[in-house]
């Protein structure tokens, strides 16, 4: 099908990320406050027909990618159902997870056969005290063991996800590298950016691609590796002695939204065209109305030819979002 979703600014939008639930197991930090957080009632959440039927129509205006994300995603009950039905969705030729990988060594399996090739994990230190601290939850070792299941089933490198922060993530830096460099991993250091929940984001916080690049290169050199077309938030770099590779998404002091080409849909079926979006399109009032899919198709269409230029991090009046990157999705 002819790609029909060009915003204003001349991007193909291809990439969807489906929010399936705002819940999470853990409380990251820089994510969820550790207590009080208010989740959305269920009756509230998109059903499996209707994310199904919007995945649908939105294939048809050219989008091919699909990620599932949360909060937690594999806490959606019945997950591998959802992943078969849209991984028969027309026209979706990528569909990955973005996880913690506490389940995974439960779930990888159901999840693959299910028809997901591929997984995220988050994993933002390899030190159990730090894990906890960050999480709020003494899991480690279970992500560990299911990041050694997801890589049974999986495509592989798998690619880690870590959130740098300053005075956290420095001393690891080394560590993580040296995972890179033995393991089928792709770690990717993600620069932290303002949507914790608690609101204490402070640039001094974000420990910058740039920083990290030059102080793993200093053990090991690292050279950028040139991609034609880049579409996706992470730079990657590789060891300059071939052994393994790295990425960086370094969303606040490189912003990369010249080349967006996402949307996400939050669990209970807010459209978001950007991650930083203040504006959201209720598509479950569609869903659950007697819209046609031709009117949703207008819909996403008009949405996405007013998608924002970008984020406004380094903008003096940046407005954080109300939702919290847990009712997002990442
Ligand atoms: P791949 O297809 O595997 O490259 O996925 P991805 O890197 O797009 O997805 P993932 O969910 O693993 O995201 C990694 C990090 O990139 C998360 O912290 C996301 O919040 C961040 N990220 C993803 N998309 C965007 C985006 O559009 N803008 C910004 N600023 N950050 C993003
Ligand atoms: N800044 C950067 N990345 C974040 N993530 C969650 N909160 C933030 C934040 N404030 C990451 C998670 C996960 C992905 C979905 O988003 O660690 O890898
Ligand atoms: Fe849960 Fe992910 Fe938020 Fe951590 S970052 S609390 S794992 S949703």
């Amino acid at each position: 099908m002819a790609q029909q979703l060009i915003d204003g600014f001349g991007r193909a939008i291809n990439n969807l990320r489906i929010s399936v639930t705002d819940q999470c197991n853990f409380r990251c930090t820089y994510c969820m406050p550790e207590e009080g957080m208010i989740f959305m009632p269920r009756d509230e959440i998109l059903t499996f027909e209707e994310i199904t039927r919007f995945a649908t129509i939105a294939a048809r205006l050219g989008i091919n990618k699909l990620r599932l994300t949360g909060g937690e995603p594999t806490l959606r009950k019945d997950l591998p159902v959802l992943v078969k039905m849209l991984a028969d969705v027309p026209g979706i030729d990528d569909m990955a997870m973005t996880t913690n990988g506490f389940l995974l060594k439960k779930m990888a399996r159901d999840l693959h056969e299910a028809g997901l090739p591929r997984v995220n994990v988050s994993i933002d230190t390899l030190d159990r005290q730090k894990f906890k601290d960050m999480t709020r939850r003494d899991a480690l070792e279970k992500v560990l063991e299911g990041l050694e299941e997801a890589e049974k089933y999986f495509s592989l490198p798998i690619k880690i996800n870590a959130v740098a922060i300053r005075d956290f993530t420095e001393e690891e830096l080394v560590d993580f590298a040296a995972l890179a460099r033995t393991r089928n991993y792709q770690i990717r250091f993600i620069e932290f950016m303002p949507l914790d929940a608690d609101r204490t984001w402070t640039r001094d916080q974000v420990l910058t691609g740039a920083e990290i690049v030059d102080k793993i290169s200093a053990i090991w050199p690292l050279e950028p590796v040139r991609r034609p077309e880049q579409r996706e938030p992470a730079d990657l770099f590789r060891f300059k002695d071939g052994k393994g590779e790295i990425g960086l998404i370094a969303s606040v002091s490189e912003p990369f939204c010249a080349n967006c080409n996402r949307i996400r849909i939050t669990a209970e079926g807010k459209l978001r065209t950007c991650l930083f979006s203040l504006n959201e399109i209720d598509i479950k009032a569609l869903l659950r109305g007697t819209a046609s899919d031709e009117e949703i198709s207008h819909t996403i269409i008009d949405a996405v030819s007013k998608k924002e230029a970008g984020h406004q991090i380094n903008d003096p009046d940046f407005i954080q979002p109300e939702r919290t990157m847990s009712s997002i999705g990442g």
